[in-house]
């Protein structure tokens, strides 16, 4: 092997940071050559001002200056034609046609929607950290904040302001946080802008876009925050996601689990699953022993008994109120990745490893085959 294949063997697998493979599959690296130990390595990005640019630069430089015998290196940074553009998004949607969902029937992954009849019971909370949670066992995860009107996914995961999906031609790619890939609206406007006014096909559209447009990778599960009650955009994502499984949230209070009862039953009328049900917002023991059910106690387990008429729907976890929970999610730092003793956060990493080792149901889904 000469000394430029060394340097082609290393520089090819520096890994994008956005789009998380090496840059050598993703047919980014150019000339090299090595002379007198000087080696120059040509690379090429999808677009100028690549947010990512600084990073893989200075990565492949120093893949290069790891193979022996090369004391210097000179890193020449391209751009991609529109032609090399368009055959790299081709192979990121592997066969794909474009603007064709990804998560449909035969798609390898989970997608679980985390929906309550009423707002405020801490669906986005708890999605957020059990994205986080799920990152952290080492699955690939993806979260799409569905809540068009009142998004609040950026802030609890600490994505700042501002920050917005990396677009190849026609594929965005979502910012990752905290291992999680993420879309939001809230990505999308600038300072101040509302969705007020936005109807039925305008969010639908968007929410069409998200599992369209953006570029997942391999997802092992893919989560979505809906947003409260039944409208429009649960609607849509019956439409477009039949073969969803759905999370139900509720308050440990009777009054929240008549509506919490309501949203299960309108999922499983578009065909979607109700896996489990999840109490938010339980009772928390101080430390002196107190016990405080701010919010009384058993509407969890109502829920679960109410939905379990046709099939068993268990009451997967129960989460109790927790300071620390909600200013992690004030701070965009969710709590599972952090502080141990906080019986929330152990409650929900708990709830990740029940769904990561539950599999997926394969019940009704065509399986894709493999001959030969
Ligand atoms: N277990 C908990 N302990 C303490 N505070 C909590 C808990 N769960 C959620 N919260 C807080 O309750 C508020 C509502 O939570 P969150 O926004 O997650 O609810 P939501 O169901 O997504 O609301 P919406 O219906 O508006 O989308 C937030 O301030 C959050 O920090
Ligand atoms: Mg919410």
């Amino acid at each position: 092997m000469t000394a430029a294949d060394a340097v082609r063997t290393a520089v090819a697998a520096v890994t994008d940071p956005e789009l998380r493979r090496p840059i050598g599959d993703l047919d980014m690296v150019r000339e090299i050559t090595v002379t007198d130990g000087l080696a120059q390595v040509g690379i090429v990005l999808t677009i100028v001002g690549c947010p990512a640019a600084a990073r893989i630069e200075s990565d492949v430089r120093a893949a290069a200056a790891s193979v022996e015998g090369v004391r210097d290196v000179a890193v020449d940074v391209g751009v991609m034609t529109p032609a090399e553009r368009k055959a790299l998004t081709e192979k990121l949607r592997d066969g794909r046609p474009p603007r064709q969902m990804p998560f449909g029937p035969d798609s390898l992954t989970r997608v679980i929607l985390v929906s309550s009849g009423k707002g405020g019971v801490g669906k986005s909370t708890v999605t957020a950290n059990l994205a986080a949670a799920l990152a952290a066992q080492g699955l690939s995860v993806g979260l799409v904040d569905a809540d068009v009107h009142g998004f609040s996914i950026p802030g609890l995961l600490g994505i700042p302001a501002g920050t917005q999906p990396t677009r190849i031609d026609d594929l965005m790619l979502p910012p990752v946080a905290h291992g999680v890939k993420t879309i939001s609206i809230g990505m999308f406007l600038r300072d101040g802008e509302a969705v007020v006014a936005w109807r039925g096909p305008m969010l639908h559209r968007t929410v069409q876009q998200f599992l369209t447009d953006v570029f997942f990778g391999d997802l092992d599960i893919l989560l979505i925050d809906m947003p409260p009650g039944t409208g429009d955009i649960a609607i849509s994502i019956g439409q477009l996601l039949p073969h969803a499984e759905v999370l139900v949230v509720t308050t440990p209070q009777a009054a929240a689990s008549d509506v919490a009862i309501r949203s299960g039953l309108v999922a499983r009328q578009t065909g979607q699953r109700v896996i489990g049900v999840i109490e938010n917002m339980a009772a928390f023991a101080l430390p002196d022993g107190t016990v405080i059910d701010l919010f009384g106690s058993g509407g969890g387990a109502a829920v679960a008994a109410a939905l379990s008429e046709t099939e068993q729907v268990p009451l997967l976890a129960s989460i109790p109120l927790s300071p620390a929970l909600r200013a992690g999610g004030d701070e965009g730092v969710p709590i599972v990745l952090g502080d141990t003793s906080d019986a929330a956060a152990a409650a929900i990493r708990e709830l990740a490893t029940t769904l990561a080792t539950q599999g997926r149901r394969l019940a009704g889904r065509s399986l894709p085959m493999t001959l030969g």
